[in-house]
């Protein structure tokens, strides 16, 4: 049976990591897999994420399964902090899942299951696991124009002229901060008319989120998530817990369904539960917890934010250096873009040829669409970076 297998195509941001760990170089510089590291390169356990896990492991007593939808105080204190009080609690269903890949995943599924002839819509470019799961699942994905390479910035006429050719029922997949792997994010008004949009042609909104607090502010990044969900009939949320809590091993997220009303919600929470079931009973509860200990502890939960708010203007802090060291070293503002993004992550608009030569000359790595994740630098590697940058023909 094995030997009718073939090779997969390897994934593009994971490949990077095994090539970064064999280069021997100790100037290397990891710009690759979306992790957020410190100025000494350390991925660090939050600290009010510490504390919780010191207090649990005291209060843990069993490891008894929990319930198909993982437990309703992690879904409440998520949906406080995605929804605060867009969308009325009788409207919403949801399932812990295993990270926000396990929500876009579940919520593939649901699409397919409600609607199987629904297409899904999605930026070009996006997260490629976006795009690789719906394959997978025979789920047809559309593109539509996003990235304005000229500017770094949205192609937004492009975008609505392309999101105009869907039909009742398609769904349309959007990044609700921090767009990876771009970095070029919507204004408010932007989401406001895409919102007006969808509405007219009886499209689907599926946001997924997975940056919250790393971009303008906890509550700003979910503005546009919580506008939609209280505009559109139906949203689908798929939200991330790994990175704005440093918890990217725990596999912890959450999917939700806005419904149009309560008796949609009580349907459309058993499909959810049922979708677990069939996928892998229980979602895991560990991270979960963390996260429901933080946000329910008012002094965790002001010592988590501070935490977040730092690393989110450190992040803010390198852009700002990159831009102004290519500004000067280009002797022109061709990169400004990057210090107009938000997030982890800018694509900078180089060829694939040049981000080979500078893996290959300068052992820099960032992903083949010229993706960095800005926290892979710190205030020394920065002008190494803009350096390269320059001298490999960028
Ligand atoms: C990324 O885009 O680098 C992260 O979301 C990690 C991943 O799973 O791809």
């Amino acid at each position: 049976m094995f030997n009718t297998l073939t090779q997969q195509p390897a994934d593009k941001i994971l490949a990077l990591l095994a090539l970064y760990r064999d280069d021997p170089r100790d100037t290397k510089i990891d710009l690759g897999v979306g992790v957020y590291k410190n100025a000494e390169g350390v991925t660090p356990i939050m600290r009010a994420v510490k504390e919780a896990e010191r207090r649990w492991w005291d209060a843990e007593e069993t490891k008894a399964y929990i319930g198909l939808a993982g437990d309703p105080q992690f879904s409440d204190v998520m949906i406080n902090l995605v929804l605060a009080d867009a969308v009325k609690r009788n409207q919403v269903a949801a399932v812990a899942t295993p990270g926000g890949t396990g929500a876009v995943r579940q919520a593939f599924e649901l699409i397919k299951m409600a609607n199987p002839s629904a297409r899904v819509f999605v930026s070009n470019p996006t997260w490629p696991n976006h795009l690789s799961i719906l394959k997978h699942l025979n789920v047809e994905a559309v593109t539509y124009r996003y990235f304005d390479e000229a500017t770094g910035g949205v192609d937004f006429d492009g975008m609505v002229e392309d999101l105009s050719g869907a039909q009742a029922g398609d769904v349309v997949l959007l990044h609700g901060c921090c767009h990876n792997p771009t970095g070029a994010n919507l204004t408010l008004p932007q989401w406001q008319a895409v919102v007006d949009l969808m509405n007219s042609k009886g499209l689907i909104p599926m946001v997924d989120i997975a940056y919250q607090g790393f971009g303008d502010g906890v509550d700003e990044d979910a503005a546009a998530t919580r506008l939609v969900a209280s505009s559109c009939p139906e949203t689908l949320i798929a939200a991330s817990c790994s990175k704005n809590f440093g918890i990217y091993r725990e596999r912890t997220g959450l999917l939700v369904a806005v419904s149009q009303d309560a008796s949609a919600q009580a349907t459309t929470q058993g499909n959810l539960a049922y979708l677990n079931r069939q996928n892998y009973s229980f979602p895991p509860d560990h991270g979960s917890r963390l996260v429901t200990l933080v946000l329910s502890d008012d002094a965790l939960r002001a010592d988590w934010l501070e935490e977040l708010e730092a690393t989110r203007l450190g992040m803010l802090s390198l852009r700002q250096q990159l831009a102004n060291e290519l500004r000067t070293l280009s002797n022109s503002d061709r990169f400004g873009f990057v210090a107009q993004h938000r997030g982890m992550f800018s694509r900078l608009g180089l060829s694939p040829e040049i981000v080979e030569r500078l893996r290959a000359d300068y052992a820099i790595y960032m992903v083949g669409d010229s993706r960095i994740n800005v926290a892979g630098l710190n205030a020394q590697t920065v002008p190494v970076l803009a350096r390269a940058i320059i001298e490999a023909g960028g």
